[in-house]
């Protein structure tokens, strides 16, 4: 294929008259959005509104709300008041022996004895027979005139007698204020009897021996038979 070029001069003519107007054109395009214009200044306030109505009433009471949390520990309380005594305990058990203490102070042991006779058969009945003939009595407990020991401290005593019997029988007692404590009765004619007792006294007991009555005295004495009472304090 060919392409022809070819070259056309024109001459220009004189300028003609203007046209006329020409029909409106079409809208254009809606244009870019423009840059946001300054803020306008704060309107005035306006009135207050009318009062607005309630129609609600009192409600229920609500549900019991759940437990709140844990507080924190708080701090330690004072000393509280003293209690009540409490009621006494049960009895322990019993505890181990103790040691031998040191000795005791000296005290003289309390003694007591003698020995006496009668130096006169049949003495009067009924009532305390004396012992004139001592043969012992360093404390001087015994009194032989009325025949009567008394007892110097509380303690345990030992008595007894031996009585030469002759004549008749013989009853007697030994007795304890005014009391007999024991008896003795002895049937057979030249014969002894004897009797040993032992006594708790309390200080200024009184011990003696004592015949029942005339038709039972047969309490008898003479250089070949003594009769005696003997009594031996043990303190
Ligand atoms: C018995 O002894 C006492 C004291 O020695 C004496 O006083 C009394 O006379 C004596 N009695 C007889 C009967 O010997
Ligand atoms: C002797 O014994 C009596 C009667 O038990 C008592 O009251 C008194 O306190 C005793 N005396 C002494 C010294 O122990």
């Amino acid at each position: 294929m060919q392409i022809l070029l070819m070259c056309v001069f024109v001459f220009p003519g004189e300028k003609g008259d203007r046209g006329l107007i020409g029909p409106q054109g079409l809208m254009g395009d809606k244009g870019d959005m423009g840059t946001s214009g300054v803020p306008g200044i704060n309107g005035k306030k306006g009135d207050q509104g009318e009062q607005g109505v309630c129609e609600c009433k009192d409600g229920m009471g609500g549900a019991e709300g759940r437990p709140g949390e844990k507080g924190a520990k708080g701090d330690k309380g004072d000393i509280g008041g003293q209690g009540l005594q409490g009621r006494t305990g049960p009895k322990g058990n019993q505890g181990i022996i103790g040691l031998i203490g040191p000795p005791g102070p000296c005290s003289p042991a309390i003694q007591s004895a003698f020995t006496a006779l009668i130096n006169q058969s049949f003495p009067t009945s009924n009532w305390p027979i004396a012992f004139p003939i001592v043969i012992t009595n360093q404390q001087g407990h015994f009194n032989p005139l009325t025949g009567i020991y008394t007892a110097p401290v509380n303690g345990t005593y030992v008595f007894s007698y031996n009585l030469a019997v002759a004549f008749r029988m013989l009853k007697v007692g030994l007795f304890r204020n005014l009391y007999p404590v024991v008896r003795t009765t002895e049937g057979n004619d030249q014969a002894t009897t004897s009797q040993t007792i032992v006594l708790h006294l309390t200080m200024g007991d009184q011990v003696w021996l004592q015949v029942k009555n005339s038709e039972t005295n047969g309490l008898h004495t003479d250089i070949e038979s003594s009769t005696d009472g003997l009594f031996k304090a043990h303190i």
